[in-house]
């Protein structure tokens, strides 16, 4: 009944913390029946599940007991999709081209990535912009996926250099001076509704700053939410394009566009 209100993309920290509660109860079983054994067990897994909490609210920038006790997921439909602008359509190998020709790009990987297994073609993308001299670094959002350290994990099983991938913090000031921003398969984690939305129920989580840089691309299938279920205003901003279409599909096209260029120049 606790968790009823509470929703979007509040829901892991709650999940975290009643995994901290299993070890307490673990750990408060272990005491009646005077068993260490389950007395410590339940310790870590409650220090964990509790430091694991802390942790999640920070990079929220929520405290716990803001995230439980307020109703963070009761989005008032008549809010939702009431944002200024349009949708911007336009073809991956279109995309390809700008990317291939611009100075620095930014990417900023999400569930989606995940979803549809695309980070070895990501990989092999950036493999050929860097090649061609464009100055490529991937951003990460400490939420980003559906679990801690998810898109880390990704990049790294992609063979993803550590070097070209910078934590929140580490790169959000360089959006600003950036080409073009690359937004494959995220959404709310670049949701400016963070930044500049009072009423939005992501306000004050710290987010991607991807709608600074100069070009926006955001690769997804339609017009899925994210995770929080609420409207992105990124999407509709002037220097944003939907590039619509399942991401590996849209990377592959997007690695055509940009050896097409290659063999062109050879040509
Ligand atoms: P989300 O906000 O969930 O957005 C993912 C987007 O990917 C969707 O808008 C979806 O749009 C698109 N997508 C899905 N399948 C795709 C595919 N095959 N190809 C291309 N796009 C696809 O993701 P995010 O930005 O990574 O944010 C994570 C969210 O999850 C946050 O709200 C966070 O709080 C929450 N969360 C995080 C965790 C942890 S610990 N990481 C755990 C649970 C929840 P379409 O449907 O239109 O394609």
């Amino acid at each position: 009944l606790m968790t009823l209100p509470i929703g979007g993309a509040d829901m892991p920290v709650v999940i975290s913390i009643y995994n901290a509660f299993t070890g307490l109860a673990v750990g408060l079983g272990g005491f009646v029946l005077q068993n260490p054994a389950l007395m410590i067990a339940g310790m870590v897994v409650g220090a964990a599940g509790l430091l694991l909490t802390l942790l999640m609210a920070k990079a929220m920038n929520r405290s716990v007991t803001n995230i439980l006790f307020t109703s963070f997921g009761a989005v008032p439909r008549h809010r939702q999709g009431r944002v200024k602008g349009s949708l911007k359509p336009i073809e991956a190998g279109d995309a390809g081209v700008y990317l291939r020709y611009a100075s620095s790009v930014i990417i900023v990987p999400g569930y989606g990535l995940a979803v549809a297994r695309g980070a070895q073609k990501l990989h092999e993308l950036v493999k050929l912009l860097r090649a061609a001299g464009v100055a490529v670094r991937f951003a990460v959002h400490p939420v980003a996926g559906r679990m801690p350290g998810q898109m880390d994990v990704l990049l790294a099983e992609a063979g993803v250099p550590y070097d070209l991938i910078a934590q929140l913090e580490d790169i959000n000031a360089d959006f600003a001076t950036t080409d073009v921003a690359l937004v494959v398969g995220a959404n709310d984690v670049v949701n400016p509704a963070a930044r500049s939305d009072r009423s939005s129920p992501i306000f004050g989580m710290p987010i991607l700053n991807a709608d600074q840089a100069r070009k926006v691309y955001v690769v997804k299938r339609g017009q899925g939410k994210g995770y929080a279920g609420i409207v992105n205003t990124l999407f509709y901003a002037d220097n944003c394009n939907m590039v619509y279409g399942d991401a590996e599909a849209v990377l592959v096209q997007m690695i055509e566009a940009v050896r097409g260029l290659g063999s062109a120049a050879a040509a």
